[in-house]
């Protein structure tokens, strides 16, 4: 595939600054402006909505999570199954009573759905109180547009397919205070015959080193605790830099920034998830011990069907492999139940996989058919019921092994990154990114050393023996 990685130049991004500056402050109903950003889908969408907030708290927006009272409502979406599909359709059908009440209300969907062929018409035809449609790649030129509707009051459709650019400089506004999302590459080159990302979220590129490490150490010095990478599949991460930079060589750099936090980051594909990577997880005292990495099947022909480039066996070394170098490493997975044509014999291959691998968490899904994808066009035969009912199989195998693995924590005493406060105390998580119920005078922000007093499937729980703030 011959894609040049594409940089947005520094006057693009500064003519956008100049327009939020020149938007500054929007009018609204009762005053300045309020805006409403919606999100749906994975933390690469997480972190879009927080730069669509940073640009709207440029226009002088104030926030609110109520869609009566804003001005502007954005609807960020999400592609990935149908499911999440269905619920954007329902929120946006529920706008229209906003928009009668408020007729000078915008509304905007953007992101991946925004992206699928098809959809841009089918809003355009049926919710004509949509305003502005953008995919993923307009991002950045949000201002621009926003201008550009309220001049000419004509109704917008931004969803050209391209292969995607990379956008420094656009302000954001973070949902919290002690963990932050920080990307580091954008787009997908895998076509894992089932998904949708990349055709909707372009090429992968990677964002330059320095503008990374820049942004972590900001992020660092303005008290963030734990820090979480994302990008589709971060092992690939500096391939197209002329820098060489592997993900390892990231890593090592973001661990050497002073202070005291953490570094997550997701998703690892199995394929590309190398040595050097668990030894540099084992190596750098700040990367959190926790890897996810998607399996997707257990069996050998259906993950070969789904162009995932990898064998149960070669998963299960790798598994092995990191587990020698983190012998406390956490594992997470995401299963693909019922792929087109695979049989329930096959199915049982995914069972054995988790029973031998026993990941501390799983994200379960049953396979949801995306139009245009190479899996769509695959016969599946299979009825609705059994799908289901392998389904419940892995959640109830997983939900035993999750038990038993929480279990074995009770007694041992654990660095706890507290988050937030729940309705019943203080919520963290270990360095294994598992969640503990706290009880002890510990605020987000904290790390503390509590001593873990019970478990059940999803949670730990634990008392304070000392805080380190
Ligand atoms: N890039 C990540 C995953 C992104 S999508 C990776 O490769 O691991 C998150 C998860 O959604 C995937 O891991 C997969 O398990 C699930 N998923 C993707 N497409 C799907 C589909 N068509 N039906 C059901 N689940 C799907
Ligand atoms: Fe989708 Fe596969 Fe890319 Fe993950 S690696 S986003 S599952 S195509
Ligand atoms: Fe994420 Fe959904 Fe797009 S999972 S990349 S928001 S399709």
């Amino acid at each position: 595939m011959a894609y040049k990685r594409v940089e947005i130049s520094g006057e693009d991004i500064s003519r956008q600054k100049q327009i939020m500056a020149g938007l500054c402050p929007l009018p609204g109903k009762n005053g300045t402006a309020r805006a409403f950003v919606d999100t749906y889908g994975c933390q690469q969408n997480e972190a879009d909505s927080e730069k669509l907030r940073g640009m709207l708290s440029e226009m002088g927006c104030e926030m609110t999570s109520d869609e009566k009272e804003a001005d502007i409502v954005v609807i960020n979406t999400c592609a990935v199954r149908e499911h999440a599909e269905m619920r954007v359709f329902g929120n946006v059908g529920a706008l229209s009573h906003t928009k009668r009440a408020n007729p000078n209300q915008i509304i905007c969907v953007c992101g991946c759905m925004a992206q699928e062929p098809g959809i841009a018409e089918k809003i355009k035809r049926s919710y004509p109180y949509v305003d502005i449609v953008f995919g993923p790649h307009m991002l950045w030129r949000f201002p621009e547009i926003l201008q550009t509707y309220m001049q000419s009051g004509r109704r917008m459709f931004l969803t050209e397919d391209d292969p995607g650019a990379i956008a420094e400089g656009l302000p954001e506004k973070r949902d919290g205070t002690v963990k932050a999302w920080l990307s580091i590459m954008y787009g997908c080159n895998n076509f894992c015959s089932y998904c949708i990302v990349p055709y909707v979220r372009g090429r992968e590129r990677s964002r330059r080193p320095e503008a990374v490490l820049e942004e972590a150490r900001r992020l660092v010095s303005a008290g963030y605790r734990d820090i979480t990478l994302l990008g589709q599949n971060v092992n690939s991460y500096g391939r197209d830099l002329e820098s060489n930079i592997s993900f390892a060589g990231l890593l090592r750099q973001i661990n050497d920034i002073p202070g005291d936090f953490r570094i997550r980051f997701m998703t690892s594909h199995p394929k590309d998830a190398s040595e050097e990577l668990f030894r540099t997880m084992a190596e750098c005292s700040k990367v959190s011990k926790h890897i996810h990495l998607p399996f997707q099947a257990g069996n050998n022909r259906v993950l070969k069907a789904m162009n995932r480039g990898y064998t149960a066996e070669e998963y299960l070394e790798k598994a092995e492999l990191a587990r020698r170098y983190m012998p406390d490493l956490v594992m997470t997975s995401d299963v693909i139940v019922g792929f087109p044509g695979e049989t329930s014999e096959e199915f049982e291959d995914t069972l054995r996989l988790v029973e031998k691998v026993r990941f501390d968490a799983l994200f379960t899904f049953i396979y949801s058919r995306r139009p245009g994808t190479p899996a769509a066009e695959i016969p599946d035969p299979a009825s609705r019921e059994e799908k289901q009912r392998n389904f419940e199989r892995l959640v109830s195998l997983q939900n035993k092994i999750s038990a038993e693995k929480h279990a074995a924590y009770t007694g041992r005493t654990l660095r706890v990154l507290i988050d937030s406060m729940g309705e019943e105390g203080p919520c963290g998580r270990t360095d294994g990114g598992r969640l503990v119920r706290v009880k002890g005078d510990v605020s987000p922000g904290d790390f503390a050393d509590v001593e873990i007093t019970g478990s059940n499937t999803w949670a730990l729980y634990g008392k304070v023996i000392s805080d380190k703030k």
